[in-house]
Order: structure tokens, then sequence, then C-alpha cells
């Protein structure tokens, strides 16, 4: 079903696929540790049994309906402590291609990198480092985004279809976001460091706007900045407070 990718420059060369597997991000990993492998290998299903999500938790996807694939790069050596740029890169592209197909919604990335549409999720992004040293040798970046699934239980969650009505293929959606992952990460490559960040910040829900997080309770504030390693800075009762991933969650409203 799922095609080599014509319109990029390196992703998406080689595609593997499989109907059904528990997870594509263990599918990378595994295929990849048995010998030095291309970047840009996709791996993807159209049934994914043990989808893995953030901090332990699991992904749920409807078979057939959404994109949920994993892609291998290798990222020059990108030292850890600029590690957050792989995420910037991925969340970005998930972002400009929903923004794409639909345009008249508020499409935020939540920080570290969910995508949120209209403050309901419609992506999940894991990424799985493979250092040496101090640098990241390898990654495999894995993407669920709900396309044509219409519903999600008591899940806050939503796909481009509830929000548009319209139903998508969703091999040109794959097309669409790997295009926009390797324009993104071509900027990481080339040192494009701001660049990214500034693009990241501006999608980036509760970036100086007041928004209620938790912590160890319940407060209101502002992100005011972001470390490339990923630590959040936020603004609250005009003291600046540094959160580390999972040290903070936000409450959408
Ligand atoms: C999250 O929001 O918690 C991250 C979800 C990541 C899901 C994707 S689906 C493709 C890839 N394979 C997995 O097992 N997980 C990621």
């Amino acid at each position: 079903m799922y095609k080599i990718l014509a319109s990029t420059l390196f992703l998406g060369k080689e595609v593997i696929y499989m109907p059904s597997c528990h997870s594509t991000n263990d599918l990378a990993t595994d295929y990849v540790r048995k010998g030095d492998k291309k970047e840009g290998i996709i791996f993807i299903t159209d049934n994914q049994t043990k989808g893995k999500g953030q901090r332990g938790n699991t992904w749920q996807s409807e078979q057939n309906k959404n994109l949920t694939f994993s892609i291998y790069l290798k990222p020059d050596r990108l030292p850890i402590a600029k590690q957050f740029y792989l995420n910037m890169v991925a969340s970005l592209a998930v972002a400009q291609t929903i923004r794409y197909y639909l345009p008249e919604s508020n499409v935020k990335v939540k920080w570290p990198n969910d995508v949120l549409v209209a403050n309901k999720k419609i992506s999940g992004i894991l990424i799985e480092n493979s250092l040496s040293g101090t640098a990241i040798n390898s990654a495999v970046i894995g993407i669920g985004l709900n396309v044509n699934q219409k519903a999600f239980g008591p899940t806050r969650a939503s796909s481009l279809m509830l929000e548009s009505s319209k139903e998508f293929f969703l091999p040109s959606v794959l097309e669409r976001l790997v295009n926009a992952l390797e324009a993104n990460y071509l900027l990481l490559k080339s040192g494009q460091f701001e660049q990214l960040k500034n693009e990241y910040l501006a999608m980036l829900y509760g970036y100086q706007r007041k928004v209620r997080l938790r912590a160890e309770h319940e407060f209101d504030g502002s992100i005011v900045d972001l470390e490339e390693n990923g630590l959040l800075h936020v603004l609250s009762d005009h003291q600046r407070y540094v959160f580390d991933f999972k040290e903070v969650s936000f409450l959408l409203s």
C-alpha cells in the first residue's frame, strides 16, 4: 500500500510496510540493530497492536484508519545537550502538515511534542535515541497521527476527519508529512537552530500566554523560554520556574 516516496531527497527512499506489528518503533530499532543502515527508512503499519507512547503510556490507533510509522535518522552526532531539536523537527513537521489540511483550525504543539487541534490531541510522537558518548548516534522518530478515525471513547482526542468531515488518503498524508520532516531536518543538519526554535515557539501551546499547568499543584503560568535540551521556562506570579520532562503537564481547557 505504501510506496517509496518520490518527492523527497533522502527520507522514505526505503519503506518497510507490515500489515500488522506490535510497534513500528520496536520494528525500526530491531532492524537497524542488525547492521549499519542508511538514514530515512520508514517502518509503517496499518495495525499497531502494542503502540508505545511517552512516559510508558500506550498509543491506541484504530486499524487502517491512521498513520502509525517510524523513521530512522542519523543526526550527524547531534550533541545530547541539543537533543530537543529533534523533537522540534518532528513536532513542527506534524503541526505544519495538519495546518495544511486544516487551515482554519487552531493547531498547536503541546510541549514536549504532542500536537493539538482545538485543544484536542491529534498526534503523538515518541523519539528513541541511540547514544554514543555525548552525542546522538541515531534516532527513531515514531509518529502516530489520527487521520480517518471517528471515535475515541472518553479520550480527549481528534483526527483530521473529525475536524474537517473529509476522508483522507493515508499515503498522501504520509508523503506530505515526510516532506515537512525532511525540510525541518535539513534546517537542523545545516545548523539553523534559531529558525527551528522560533518556528517551534510560534506554534507552542502556552508560549507567552497564560495557561493552566500542574506540577506539585495546579497553577497559572506562561512559557517564556525553552532550552535546547528541552527544559521549559515558565513564568508564574513574577517567578521563573524551570521544568524537566515529566515534572509539569498542561491542563487543557
Ligand atoms: C505519545 O503521545 O505518547 C507518543 C505516541 C507515539 C505513537 C507512535 S505510533 C508509531 C510509533 N510506534 C510506537 O509504538 N509509538 C510511535
